[in-house]
């Protein structure tokens, strides 16, 4: 296991089940880790908690991804800033002929936008700092393969891996590398959600892992590690993908 010791690092929707599994992981590999999220400090209490890991720090700022000025002035306030991961994200199921505006650009702004957000500020800090860094997107499989239901989702997601691969174009001069960790049928926050409250979502689940089980948040966390240790230091504008198969599969229901 690489050791991160020394190494700051910033995670948005970090008081979510992957965005704290997250902290946990790179924190137990001697991290500094500041949880970045909407939700309200009591709030977002029981998920700081458990991503404290055995060695490193563990904060938390409140900001929203869609606000610039917000994420801009949490940022500022993570130094050093070695590793900044965009991993906010919502999800609502819609037919497509009945999305609404709303939806559509809702998703948009949080999945997409507040990702070009962490990415453009943490990009902006490593350069005036000096220091190299990496910025990780947490993608979704669904990002090259269509899922029933979820099209402003999948679209957002799609949008996300444009975004990395053409900073990681821009920002390599600057020893910056950009990469998305796009995870498979999580058991833990959105698609945990869906699986319990959406039935034809739950039914659809069982078709279509070949690996079999959902996949836990602790496994998508070992991953985005790799994307942030030495190991991957000739990786920039690659997705990986660690979705237990499920794009292989031509589900049918
Ligand atoms: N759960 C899955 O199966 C799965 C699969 C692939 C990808 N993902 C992605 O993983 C990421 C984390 O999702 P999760 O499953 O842990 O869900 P989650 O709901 O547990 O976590 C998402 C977090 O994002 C925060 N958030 C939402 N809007 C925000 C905003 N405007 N500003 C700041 N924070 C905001 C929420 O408060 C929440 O804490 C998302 O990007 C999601 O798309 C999840």
């Amino acid at each position: 296991m690489d050791r991160l010791d020394g190494i700051g690092v910033a995670i948005t929707g970090g008081a979510g089940d992957i965005g704290a599994a997250m902290g946990r992981e790179l924190s137990a590999r001697g991290a500094s880790v500041t949880l970045v999220d909407l939700r309200a400090p009591e709030e977002a209490a029981p998920w700081l908690e458990r991503a404290r890991g055995a060695d490193g720090e563990v904060r938390y700022l409140r900001a929203d991804v869609t606000d610039r000025g917000a994420v801009d002035e949490a940022l500022a306030r993570v130094d050093p800033l070695d590793i900044a991961i965009g991993n906010a994200g919502i999800v609502e199921s819609a037919p497509f002929l009945e999305i609404t505006e709303g939806q559509w650009q809702t998703h948009l702004a949080v999945n997409l936008t507040g990702c070009f957000n962490l990415g453009q500020s943490a990009a902006r800090l490593m350069v005036e700092r000096g220091k190299p860094g990496r910025i990780v997107f947490t993608g979704s499989w669904v990002q090259e393969v269509p899922w029933p239901e979820i099209t402003a989702y999948s679209v957002s997601k799609a949008g996300i891996r444009m975004l990395a691969r053409q900073m990681a174009r821009e920002l390599a001069g600057h020893g910056i590398l950009v990469n998305v960790i796009a995870p498979g049928i999580v058991r833990a926050g959105l698609a945990k959600r869906q699986m319990e409250t959406e039935p034809q979502y739950a039914r659809r689940v069982k078709h279509v892992i070949p690996l079999g089980e959902p996949q836990s948040a602790e496994q998508v966390a070992r991953a985005t590690a790799f994307l942030c240790s030495e190991a991957a230091d000739y990786m920039t504008g690659s997705t990986l993908l660690v979705d237990g198969g499920c794009s292989l599969f031509q589900f049918d229901e």
